[in-house]
């Protein structure tokens, strides 16, 4: 089995700060910015605070903690561990690598892309006064439906190369010198920028209605399972669970490692960002409500038309300097997805590294044209439709079904008890036994839920009204192709030094 895995060979972290932004930096993302202020303003405001720290409390700390304590346990990337658990069970590993290597970042790449794109454009406001025809039909020139790609926008493929290319360029350069120093640039200058966009923006008129509107507590809404359920899948997205990245990131610790304390660290500092982003979301929204005399639910929308089409144009309403503060808004976008999409880069390279031995820049070369070909697709005219269905399919059941798979490995195989003893072995702040209980039984029965409820759905209202057998080719496809493709791989020896 993994033999291989010489721990002389495995690179180490610089610093324990290095560490955890690079761990912030893949937790921040697309979704803190556009999903999150969203999701709290449709599902009952600020009681949906109540939901979502339940879930970060009772999901979110506990399964990260099993991901950093496993890498950090095996030293090893996510199959290498997983391997480590019970040798049967390394496709698993391969599973989640492939499937967000070969799936959601494809697409996530395309957003960030977009980001980059539309940065570029704040320089002139270059959207110009309907920005919803812009983004629609200039910029994607959207085709009518999944089944007619159309042709390449090649304004899009040009951004998206950029993007392939600062991926490329940061994790070629290895752990320390790429991804733990572009993380040391990108953190803090994503801190700041975010501070200067929301003190800008609660300044507007019209800012603390669009405040009151993100935040007033409804608790009705929690009567609704719906809302229980989101808040579970956003702390699953949002702290990047279930992708294999903090597996490979926290194999590159050092042996005396605080791995509770981490995890609650970086789990506070990415909700954080979550809610001080959505005060600034809901500022801008609240001046355009009151700039168009509309209430504020006119005006709501959520991830790409809020950041592609309202954002823009309340860009272009804002009183003075309208071009900076799209700079700036854009370049978080930009930042943020790009520190999310490298991290899950070096889970596929550290993965093929560990089990193959190839040289981390022939992977990473390798990896960033095939990336850069798959994102492609969605850089068609018909390119939204796939990115919707991928993620829909990807993050609903791909995810969560390698989140409850995890769970059963190392709670009921590995044991759970197990990875407590290493993990207590070297944290001050000791793990009780409760949270055996979490990995065995709250976590995977929390998520089988959520995937039943999915399925149920899916089978009695069918995605956005496609014909099933359509979204079985698509959606379906995908994961099982992945599953495949993990399983072949698994099944492949593993290389001796
Ligand atoms: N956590 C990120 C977010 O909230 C998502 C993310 C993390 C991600 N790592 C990723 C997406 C890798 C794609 C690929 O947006």
């Amino acid at each position: 089995m993994k033999k291989g895995i010489a721990s002389g060979h495995r690179p180490q972290w610089n610093t324990h700060i290095g560490f955890l932004l690079a761990a912030v930096g893949s937790a921040i993302g697309l979704g803190n910015i556009w999903r999150f202020p969203y999701l709290c303003y449709k599902n009952g405001g600020g009681a949906f605070l109540i939901p979502y720290f339940l879930a970060l409390v009772i999901v979110g700390i506990p399964f990260m903690i099993l991901e950093i304590g496993l890498g950090h346990r095996m030293r090893g990337s996510a199959p290498a561990s997983c391997a480590g658990a019970s040798t049967r069970w390394e496709w698993l590993g391969w599973w989640q690598v492939i499937f967000v290597m070969f799936g959601i970042v494809l697409y996530y790449s395309v957003i960030v892309a977009w980001s980059f794109y539309y940065l570029l454009l704040s320089f002139g406001l270059d959207w110009g006064a309907d920005p919803n025809s812009f983004f629609f039909n200039d910029f994607l020139m959207i085709s009518k439906g999944p089944f007619e790609v159309g042709n390449m926008r090649l304004p899009i493929l040009f951004s998206l190369a950029v993007v392939w290319f600062l991926n490329w360029f940061i994790v070629f350069r290895g752990v320390v010198k790429g991804l733990e120093r572009a993380n040391k640039l990108f953190m803090p200058l994503l801190f700041l920028l975010i501070l200067i966009l929301v003190g800008w923006s609660i300044n507007l008129p019209g800012s603390s209605e669009g405040i009151s509107v993100y935040l007033k507590p409804d608790f009705e809404k929690l009567k609704d399972m719906r809302v229980w359920i989101d808040a579970v899948s956003q702390i699953f997205f949002s702290l990047s669970l279930g992708f294999g990245i903090l597996i490979a990131y926290a194999s590159y610790l050092p042996k005396k490692s605080e791995i509770v304390k981490d995890s609650v660290i970086i789990s506070i500092a990415n909700c954080s960002f979550s809610l001080i982003a959505g005060l600034g979301i809901f500022s801008v929204l609240g001046y355009m409500a009151h700039k168009l005399s509309l209430p504020i639910d006119k005006v709501v929308s959520k991830s790409i038309g809020l950041a592609f089409v309202v954002f823009p144009k309340a860009i272009g309403m804002l009183p003075a300097f309208s071009q900076l503060f799209g700079v700036l808004f854009f370049g978080c976008l930009l930042i943020a997805g790009l520190s999310s999409s490298v991290s899950i880069l070096e889970a596929f390279t550290s993965s093929a590294i560990d089990k193959f031995h190839y040289s981390r820049k022939t992977v990473v070369s390798l990896l960033a044209i095939a990336g850069f070909i798959g994102s492609t697709i969605f850089a068609t005219q018909g390119g939204l439709f796939w990115l919707d269905i991928v993620d829909h399919f990807l993050t609903q059941y791909g995810l969560v079904l390698g989140g409850i798979l995890e769970c059963i490995l190392i709670g009921w195989i590995y044991k759970a008890y197990v990875l407590r003893g290493h993990i207590n072995s070297f944290s001050q702040l000791k793990l009780f036994s409760w949270w055996d209980y979490s990995v065995k039984i709250v976590i995977p029965v929390t998520l089988a839920v959520i995937l039943m409820n999915g399925f149920l759905k899916e089978v009695t209202s069918p995605y956005e009204g496609y014909p099933w057998p359509a979204l079985a080719l698509i959606g379906v496809g995908w994961v099982i192709f992945t599953l495949f493709f993990a399983i072949f791989v698994a099944a492949r020896p593993w290389k001796d030094y």
